[in-house]
């Protein structure tokens, strides 16, 4: 998830205008570079032939064979995974079987969906237990971890979680709750091809990942792989597996990080094109969050232009050649996107809608946020379906403080209790001591709970629809879909969940 500062750091536009003329520099040397781009990741000297990148050629963590997609090896224990080709399940009443399509295009049907977030890419927020016991020695993110860990530890530590935190159980329960698709957050590291100084567990997450798909097949429940972190960081935030600056487009390697990652995308799609996985993975994430806002709005369009292509080129075009392709909207809103690609091969453009990393927002009182959410959020999803072409929202919570442990990173503070930034606690009294405790919430509290996310999902199904973020978390109920269900706030079957909230309330999605 997260866009810790998505609004906060609109005010950062002005002070990066500097960077335009480095930008189209960059957008000619990019687009110079994608032809280049056909390779296999692991295949280092194609990839590293259009340009000099400083990192080191030679590859530690390189697998010695050719590590391909569609060889991911064995799980333990030596349990090779076969793709099913029984595509019949179906999750519910509201959604086609898997081996019929799903019309993304017409905005009939709609996804209703869960994020897989910190499974096969860290969060601290998610998963404190995993940071906990190495917060002391400097480990702030996925990178720092695995460094710290070493090659051997690092995956032995990653197995353990990568076969706990998501089972069989998860789909089951997801498919009771009438989930339909599931968004699964993977790094470029899940495909090997890491440079020498990259210290991520290459290919393992890959092998997790396809044992997660077949699950979702016998559930019925249609997968959006979802690339979460490039090669030097698209948005230097920690869940991009590495937190700091931006080395992706932006900074020293950042033109080769940017070609480095298509080779990835390209071989994403031809994978998942395939026929053993078309049905059940028919939607596919190419870039989380890249921070348009910080590294240009140009500059990222330029990039989404070719890697759309590349894409496209793998799968072939047309309806039932290979997935949809999302775009994120990179944090500088859906307006920037009108009218983007016009007329483009079954693309979709995401945003991710949070109220609490806006203090304006944060601070609005709660009747004043459930309007907003029904109209101003409605009203976008229906504006941009316009102007854009078919826009979902795939990550959003009830949250409406920011108190959730580590939520702003390790030791940041939170902007509720005003001890984040120095900016003024929400009001006078509030605290986050009870905030992530579900025996504290009053029944009002979650009668207010369950208007937000009702208010929510009415109006991002204006749209094509939503994920959340996220199934579940360790301690922090506010960002947990089983949590919810269980709380009562979120509804036990979303697709019979009563008359509509804005409507009875009395707000439009029109703004
Ligand atoms: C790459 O750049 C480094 C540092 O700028 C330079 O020393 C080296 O000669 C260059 N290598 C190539 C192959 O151009
Ligand atoms: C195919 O999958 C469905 C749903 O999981 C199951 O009900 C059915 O028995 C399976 N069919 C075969 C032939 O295995
Ligand atoms: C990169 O290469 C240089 C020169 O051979 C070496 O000193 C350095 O340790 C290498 N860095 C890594 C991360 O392997
Ligand atoms: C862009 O790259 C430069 C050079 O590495 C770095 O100093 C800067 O922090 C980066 N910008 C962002 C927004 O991360
Ligand atoms: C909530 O805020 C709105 C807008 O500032 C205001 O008009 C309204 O009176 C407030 N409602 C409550 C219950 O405080
Ligand atoms: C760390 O990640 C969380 C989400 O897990 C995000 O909200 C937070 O802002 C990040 N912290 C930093 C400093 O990047
Ligand atoms: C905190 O103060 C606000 C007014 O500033 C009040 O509405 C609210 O009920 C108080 N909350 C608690 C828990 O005392
Ligand atoms: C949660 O709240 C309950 C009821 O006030 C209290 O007994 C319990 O100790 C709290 N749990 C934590 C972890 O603070």
């Amino acid at each position: 998830m997260g866009a810790p500062s998505k609004h906060d750091n609109r005010s950062c536009l002005s002070r990066h205008k500097w960077k335009i003329s480095i930008l189209a520099f960059i957008i000619i040397a990019v687009a110079v570079a994608v032809p280049l781009a056909l390779v296999k990741p692991w295949d280092k000297n194609s990839s590293d032939s259009s340009s000099n990148n400083s990192q080191n050629g030679s590859n530690g963590n390189q697998p010695t064979g050719p590590v391909t997609p569609t060889n991911p090896g064995p799980i333990p224990p030596s349990v090779p995974i076969v793709p099913s080709k029984n595509d019949t399940a179906r999750p519910n009443a509201y959604t086609p079987p898997l081996n019929e399509a799903f019309d993304y295009a017409s905005g009939k049907m709609k996804m209703r969906g869960v994020n897989l977030g910190g499974w096969l890419v860290l969060e601290p927020f998610i998963s404190p237990s995993l940071f906990d016991p190495y917060i002391k020695q400097g480990v702030i993110d996925e990178w720092t971890l695995c460094k710290l860990l070493g090659p051997e530890k690092a995956k032995a530590y990653l197995e353990a979680h990568y076969s706990s935190w998501v089972t069989e159980d998860t789909f089951s329960r997801l498919q009771g709750m009438g989930i339909n698709h599931v968004r699964i957050p993977i790094g470029f590291w899940a495909l090997g091809g890491l440079t020498a100084d990259e210290p991520y567990v290459p290919t393992l997450s890959w092998t997790y990942l396809l044992r997660g798909i077949e699950w979702a097949r016998k559930y019925g429940i249609r997968v959006m792989v979802e690339l979460h972190a490039a090669p030097g960081s698209q948005n230097g935030w920690n869940h991009s597996g590495r937190l700091g600056p931006i080395n992706w487009i932006n900074g020293t390697d950042g033109v080769a990080n940017a070609q480095r990652t298509l080779p990835y995308l390209q071989q994403l799609a031809t994978f998942f094109s395939g026929p053993d996985y078309a049905h059940v993975a028919p939607i596919m994430g190419l870039l989380n969050e890249p921070a348009a806002h910080l590294i240009g709005v140009d500059a990222v369009k330029n990039w989404y232009t070719q890697a759309i292509k590349v894409v496209r080129a793998a799968t072939g075009t047309g309806e039932g050649k290979g997935s949809w392709a999302v775009i994120h909207d990179g944090m500088v809103g859906l307006n920037a996107w009108a009218g983007f690609l016009p007329g483009s091969d079954r693309v979709m453009l995401d945003t991710h809608q949070y109220i609490m990393f806006n203090d304006d927002l944060m601070r609005m009182n709660q009747t004043t946020q459930l309007k907003f959410a029904c109209e101003t959020w409605g009203g976008s999803a229906i504006t941009s379906t316009k102007e854009f072409g078919p826009t979902m929202v795939g990550e959003f919570s009830v949250a409406v403080n920011d108190c959730a442990t580590y939520l702003n990173g390790i030791g940041a503070g939170y902007r509720w209790d005003g001890t984040y930034n120095g900016a003024p606690p929400k009001s006078p009294n509030s605290t986050c001591t009870n905030e992530n405790n579900v025996s504290t919430y009053t029944p009002e509290y979650k009668k207010f709970l369950s208007n937000y996310f009702l208010a929510q999902i009415e109006a991002f199904e204006q749209g094509a629809g939503w994920f959340y973020w996220n199934f579940k978390t360790e301690n922090n109920p506010l960002w947990s879909y089983f949590a919810g269900v269980e709380g009562g706030w979120i509804p036990k079957d979303i697709n019979n969940r009563g008359p509509s909230y804005c409507a009875s309330a009395g707000y439009s999605f029109s703004g």
